[in-house]
C-alpha cells in the first residue's frame, strides 16, 4: 500500500501509519527547520522525576490535523485524548500551538514524543525527547564492620539517580580519595585506616547524597609508656602505665592501690616504704592478644624546700 492509499483512509490509521514511515527513516536524520517543514518541537525537555512536562509544537494555519505521540502510541488526535494515562492533559490547541503537558513524570515517560501534524494533505512529524532527571540516592551501603587488623575489607556503596551518579570514598580521618568506584577494597588493612568511611554519590541534577560507614580495626595492646620512678619513703609514688589497643586493654594487676582509667593504669603508694621499692610488671591484655612492661620504683632522695 502506498501513501495515497494511506491519505485515503480514516485519520487515526493514517497517523499509526504516517508513524510507521517515520520509523523508516534511518535514525539520525534531523527535522530541518523552517517554513517549510512544520511543525517545529521544541528542543528536547529535561525535567526531574515527579515534575510535569511540557510538550509544544508549534503549527501555523495550513495545519489541518495535530497529534502527540509517545513512541508509537497516540497521546492525543486534536482535542481526543487517546492516552488512559490521567498524568496527560492537552494544554492547548490554537492556530498557532498544540502543546500537552505531562504530570507527575516517571523515569518510564523517559524517550521520544514526536508531534505529528498534516498540512496540505502532507504529514509532518518533529520530534522532541523527554529527559527525566532523578537526583542521586545512595541505595545501599555496607553497614559498620569490625575487623581484626591485617584482614581484608570491602565496602560497598550502591547509588541511583539520572544521570547516573559518579561514586567515591574518601577516609575522613585520612581526608584523600580512596575509590572512585562504587566498591572499596582495602587489603591487610592496618590501624591507621580505621575510622570513618565517606561515600558520595554525584550528578549535577541536585545536591550528593552523602553517608558515612564506620571501621573499627582490632589491634592486640603495646604500651606506650611505662616509666620508671623515683619517690622517697613516707611519700606518695605512683607508677603509671599507658597501653594502646582496640579494643580497650584491660590491665592485670592484683594489687591494691591500682586503678585503670581507658588506656592508662595507675598504681599508687600513698606513704612508700622500702619494701615497695621494686619491679613491677604492667600487663595489659585485649582478645587479640596481650604484653607486658616492667617499671621500677626506686627511692629518691628527698628535697626539703
Ligand atoms: C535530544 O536527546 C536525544 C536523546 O538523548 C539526543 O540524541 C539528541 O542529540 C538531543 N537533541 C538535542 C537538540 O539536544
Ligand atoms: C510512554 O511510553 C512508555 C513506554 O511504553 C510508558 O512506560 C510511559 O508510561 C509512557 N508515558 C506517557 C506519558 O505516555
Ligand atoms: C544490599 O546489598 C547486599 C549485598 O549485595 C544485599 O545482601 C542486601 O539485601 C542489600 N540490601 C538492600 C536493602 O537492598
Ligand atoms: C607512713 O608510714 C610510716 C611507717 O609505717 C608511718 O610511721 C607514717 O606515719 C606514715 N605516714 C603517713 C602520712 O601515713
Ligand atoms: C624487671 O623484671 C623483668 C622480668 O620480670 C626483667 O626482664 C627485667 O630485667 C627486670 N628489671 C630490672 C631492672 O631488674
Ligand atoms: C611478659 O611478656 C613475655 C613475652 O613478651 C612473656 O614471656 C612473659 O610471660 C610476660 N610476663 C607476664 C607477667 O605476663
Amino acid at each position: 500500500m502506498g501513501v495515497g492509499g494511506c491519505l485515503a483512509l480514516p485519520w487515526r490509521c493514517l497517523v499509526v501509519l504516517c508513524l510507521r514511515l517515520l520509523f523508516l527513516v534511518p535514525a539520525g536524520v534531523p527535522v530541518r527547520s523552517g517554513d517549510a517543514t512544520f511543525p517545529k518541537a521544541m528542543d528536547n525537555v529535561t525535567v526531574r522525576q515527579g515534575e510535569s512536562a511540557t510538550l509544544r509544537c508549534t503549527v501555523d494555519e495550513r495545519v489541518t490535523r495535530v497529534a502527540w505521540l509517545n513512541r508509537s502510541t497516540i497521546l492525543y488526535a486534536g482535542n481526543d485524548k487517546w492516552s488512559i494515562d490521567n498524568r496527560v492533559v492537552i494544554l492547548s490547541n490554537t492556530k498557532t500551538q498544540y502543546s500537552i503537558k505531562i504530570h507527575n513524570v516517571d523515569i518510564y515517560d523517559e524517550g521520544p514524543y514526536t508531534c505529528s501534524v498534516q498540512t496540505d494533505n502532507h504529514p509532518k512529524t518533529s520530534r522532541v525527547h523527554l529527559i527525566v532527571q532523578v537526583p542521586p540516592q545512595i541505595v545501599n551501603i555496607s553497614s559498620d564492620i569490625t575487623v581484626n587488623e591485617g584482614s581484608s575489607v570491602t565496602l560497598m556503596c550502591l547509588a541511583f539517580g539520572r544521570p547516573e551518579p559518579t561514586v567515591t570514598w574518601r577516609h575522613l580521618s585520612g581526608k584523600t580519595f580512596v575509590s572512585e568506584d562504587e566498591y572499596l577494597e582495602i587489603t591487610g588493612i592496618t590501624r591507621e585506616q580505621s575510622g570513618e568511611y565517606e561515600c558520595s554519590a554525584v550528578n549535577d541534577v541536585a545536591v550528593p547524597d552523602v553517608r558515612k560507614v564506620k571501621v573499627t580495626v582490632n589491634y592486640p595492646p603495646y604500651i606506650s609508656n611505662a616509666k620508671n620512678t623515683g619517690a622517697s619513703v613516707g611519700q606518695k609514688g605512683i607508677l603509671q602505665c599507658e597501653a594502646s589497643a582496640v579494643p580497650v586493654a584491660e590491665f592485670q594487676c592484683h594489687s591494691l592501690g591500682v586503678t585503670s582509667k581507658g588506656r592508662l593504669s595507675t598504681l599508687t603508694f600513698f606513704n612508700v616504704s622500702e619494701k615497695d621499692y621494686g619491679n613491677y610488671t604492667c600487663v595489659a591484655t585485649n582478645q587479640l592478644g596481650n604484653t607486658n612492661a616492667s617499671i621500677i620504683l626506686y627511692g629518691a632522695k628527698q628535697h626539703k624546700p
